[in-house]
């Protein structure tokens, strides 16, 4: 059975950060899907004179059809810490995270935060997310047993930390291996499912663990690498004490071979000139995370020299640090520190961030992102009547940029109509599509 999914079409064909005539806008348009891929695209009559009896026509007038938003930072197990007061990373972690953490290790807590989790996401538009689970397996098998039960696409790793953090969460340099082998034996490549190496952060691996890390690289070369790097400058400088003999922060993964196409490094705000251009020679990806940075105070992303060095930049909402689940809410707190640092985003280079750009991070970009044929059908459904605010700064809007941009600014989890995992139709029941 084929599927025509319509409404006005917006999406990346290209970087906007390095050409102009980056994204196609198709007003009342339409993707045909079937078998969850796009097997055509356009507008929406032209593909309706081409209507077989078959077809399954679902409409959402007044609407903006984008790419599923990718988040490529956030924290499965920070559900409950989400808005918690008052500290910056090194005590934010002590007093809040490890101890919401250590509660994961027990099957029936994670398995309902699952269902929490990625229901979140998907409410929010997100349709494919780079996730850290806790330091026990339980937790990651939770979240891919849900994810897998959804077909949505989503890529985890346990945590692996065996030095500075409380007994509960921790781990052993040999326990994580194993325990992160036996993970991606069972889960990398089932359904939509891939799994992610995932240290901590340097402070909380010994280079005994580091190093396994690098092992299970070397022994499963298409999985991929998370960790955080240069967020906070109290972190900057406890790194430096405990790895006197590297370079720099990133030396300390680079040492370990921790470096490749599918390493993704959270928030990366303070990073030297020479860690940026490591960066950039291993293709390695930094996820920005602006509603983390601003609410646990850790400073403003240098988006614009990032760029400049042709490092691949997308966003990461990072809960529990961050305070929303929203990517559009990100793109909003990104524009604004962009401003105070004198750099204009434009409305084209915000969508890249939240779609291709992700996908492009992920090494994803033959299979999300955007609208080719040929791509999964993951699609984010943005309502133009969402609120009486969205509805009058929208619908007033007179192009495409400034209807987006305003959607972009002004849009959170309440402009989400919902999503489509691979054509399928994931939406609240009063939100369903005309069936034309
Ligand atoms: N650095 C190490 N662990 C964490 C975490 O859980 N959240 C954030 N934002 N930074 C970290
Ligand atoms: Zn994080």
């Amino acid at each position: 059975m084929k599927t025509l999914i319509c409404g006005d079409l917006l999406h990346c064909i290209d970087n906007p950060f390095y050409t102009d005539e980056a994204v196609e806008f198709i007003e009342d348009g339409a993707l045909l899907v079937e078998d969850g891929l796009i097997i055509d695209k356009g507008k929406r009559e032209t593909l309706l004179s081409k209507a077989g009896k078959d077809w399954h026509i679902e409409h959402h007038p007044n609407c903006t059809l984008t790419p599923g938003f990718v988040d490529t930072h956030i924290h499965f197990p920070q559900v409950d810490v989400v808005a918690s007061w008052g500290t910056q990373l090194l005590d934010w972690l002590e007093t809040y995270t490890f101890p919401a953490e250590a509660q994961f290790k027990d099957q029936a807590h994670a398995a309902e935060m699952a269902e929490f989790f990625l229901g979140q996401l998907l409410a929010n538009g997100t349709t494919t997310a780079l996730v850290f689970g806790s330091s026990h397996p339980n937790s990651v098998n939770a979240l891919f047993e849900a994810a897998a039960a959804k077909h949505m696409r989503l890529i985890a790793g346990k945590v692996m930390m065996d030095r500075n953090a409380p007994e509960s969460v921790l781990d052993t340099a040999e326990s994580s291996y194993n325990d992160s082998k036996a993970l991606i034996e069972r889960w990398h490549g089932h359904d939509r499912l891939s799994y992610a190496v995932t240290p901590r952060f340097a402070p909380t691996s010994t280079d005994e663990q580091l190093a396994m890390a690098g092992k299970l690289m070397r022994e499963h070369p298409d999985v991929y690498f998370q960790t955080h790097i240069s967020e906070n400058v109290d972190e900057i400088a406890w790194v430096k004490s405990l790895f006197p003999n590297c370079e720099n922060y990133l030396d300390v993964y680079k040492q370990h071979g921790l470096l490749g196409p599918r390493s993704v490094f959270a928030h990366g705000i303070h990073l030297e000139d020479r860690e940026l251009d490591d960066l950039k020679s291993h293709q390695c990806a930094i996820s920005h995370c602006p509603c983390s940075n601003n609410f646990i105070g850790s400073g403003l992303f240098p988006l614009e020299r990032i760029i400049k060095k042709g490092v691949k930049v997308s966003m990461g909402t990072d809960v529990g640090g961050g305070d929303s689940y929203s990517i559009l809410r990100n793109l909003n707190e990104s524009y604004k520190l962009q401003q105070l640092l004198n750099h204009n985003v434009s409305p084209s280079q915000l969508l890249y961030l939240a779609t291709l750009g992700g996908a492009q991070s992920l090494n994803l970009q033959n299979n999300i992102g955007n609208f080719q044929v040929g791509k999964e059908a993951d699609i984010s459904v943005l309502d133009h009547n969402a609120t009486t605010l969205i509805k009058r700064r929208v619908c007033g809007a007179a192009t495409w940029q400034e209807r987006w941009f305003a959607m972009s600014i002004l849009g959170d989890d309440r402009i989400i109509k919902g999503v489509y995992l691979l054509g399928q139709w994931i939406g609240t029941s009063n939100s369903d599509p005309r069936i034309d």
